[in-house]
């Protein structure tokens, strides 16, 4: 057994995960850390696949005799998420109660209000020539659609869009941290209240059809329609933000490759793949083996913990050739970005769709955007997502568009 100094929470990963991901690979693909109370480093593109598909063996939830649990992160997050940390056939039931909200179909009907949202949002910047493409652009476009998905008020965006984009990069016990926190709590009450006020009146949202729904002839509990609720908002609105965020800013260095977007949009759904793959938005998520099992020659015990690094996975040369190289066309493009077997991404479709329209967007409408990359400050922990805190630019200024969604705030607060 090889045991390895690795932390993905650690500052040396945020800066050199690429470096450290690869000296794994080639070194020790299955590793020990005593990090975090000691787990495995999976790192191989075939073993990490194998142990995502192996749902059995490989448990996303477990309560230990000691009253605590494991989960989909190492450690583990304070407040359980379903049904990411969830185990067949229990899982089965959510996952099908959540499936037919973020088909192709149901997203498809939402590129019109993201495309509205993403006006309003460079129609706030435009005029002015200065932005930061994260705060103003990539956190709340996510943001918004995910509180018109849930049936949430919408007036209050800002605060959302800062709060889940503050507490993913805020380190605990700072102020920021402590800001983001209180906006967390103060978005649960509003949930908490959006679920009563859906019982009494159902809506067409998300909400609704939770509280609508049943599983084994019953109800969801509050606190099951919170799990729910909070995996829907942490899972889809920093990812998606992060993925925005580091297209734009390589996009910046590489202006050839900018200019070939510009003029040609078509190629953007290739090139989301490829972005997704060479940055890896969410660098690894845990598991838990049920039963002592053998992976990439290692013994592994049960109930030993596995960090599964899709961002090492992506870059495994295996597994891709020239991994090192943004190729936009890239195909085939098996990246594992979104994760693998029963709890692949549920919002694949919506990440996709956001990023292709924000893209298109900024490219057509802020072409020259210039980043202050002295000023663009990276994730100091990428042990959850790997993003920007933020991205000043300046561009040409130029006159707003309007937006629907612009309007229909109007009439909330008359
Ligand atoms: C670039 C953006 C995104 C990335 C990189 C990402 C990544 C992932 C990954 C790696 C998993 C697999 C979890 C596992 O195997 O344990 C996952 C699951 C999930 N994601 Fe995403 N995600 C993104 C966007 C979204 C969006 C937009 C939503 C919602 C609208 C969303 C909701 C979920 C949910 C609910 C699950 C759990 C699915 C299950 O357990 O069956 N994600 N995501």
């Amino acid at each position: 057994m090889t045991t390895v100094s690795f932390d993905h929470h650690s500052p040396e990963y945020a800066h050199g995960w690429r470096e450290i991901n690869a000296d794994l690979r080639g070194r020790c693909p299955v590793a020990r850390t005593d990090a975090h109370g000691g787990f495995w480093v999976i790192s191989k593109y075939d073993d990490v696949a194998a142990v995502a598909r192996d749902d059995a063996t490989f448990s996303s939830y477990q309560e230990l005799p000691d009253g605590s649990r494991t989960g989909a992160t190492i450690p583990v997050a304070p407040l359980r998420q379903v049904p990411i940390e969830m185990d067949p056939p229990e899982f089965f039931a959510y996952r099908k109660l959540l499936n037919p909200s973020f088909s192709p179909a149901s997203v498809k009907a939402w590129e019109p209000f993201v495309r509205d949202v993403t006006t309003f949002c460079l129609d706030r910047v435009i005029a002015a020539g200065t932005t930061d493409l994260i705060r103003d652009i990539a956190s709340p476009v996510p943001a918004i659609l995910t509180l018109r998905v849930l049936g949430l008020p919408t007036e209050d965006w800002q605060v959302f869009s800062d709060t889940t984009h503050d507490l993913v990069h805020t380190v605990p016990g700072t102020p920021e941290n402590d800001t983001a926190l209180a906006g967390m709590f103060a978005l649960i009450g509003q949930i908490t209240q959006t679920i009563v006020e859906r019982r009494a009146a159902p809506a067409d949202d998300l909400i609704s059809h939770l509280v609508r729904s049943e599983i084994d002839g019953r109800p969801l509990t509050d606190e099951r329609l919170m799990e729910v609720i909070t995996l829907v908002i942490l899972g889809g609105v920093d990812t998606t933000g992060s993925l925005i965020g580091n297209a734009l800013h390589w996009l910046q260095h590489h202006p050839e490759q900018r200019e070939r977007l510009r003029v040609d949009p078509s190629l953007l759904p290739a090139a989301t793949e490829e972005f997704l793959r060479f940055f890896s938005p969410v660098p690894g998520l845990a598991r838990t083996a049920t039963t002592d099992c053998v992976i990439g020659g290692q013994t592994i015990a049960a109930g030993d913990r596995l960090f599964l690094s899709w961002s090492s996975a992506n870059h495994d040369e295996d597994a891709f050739d020239a991994p090192g190289e943004v190729r936009l066309d890239r195909t085939p493009n098996r990246h594992q970005s979104f994760g693998l077997g029963i709890h692949r991404c549920l919002g694949s479709n919506v990440a996709r769709l956001e990023f292709r329209v924000v893209l298109e967007e900024v490219l057509r409408r802020l072409p020259d955007y210039v980043i202050d990359v002295e000023a663009a400050t990276p994730y100091s922990s990428i042990g959850v997502v790997n993003g920007w805190v933020s991205l000043p630019a300046t561009f040409t200024p130029a006159a707003p568009q309007g937006s629907d969604f612009s309007s229909e705030r109007t009439s909330d607060h008359r």
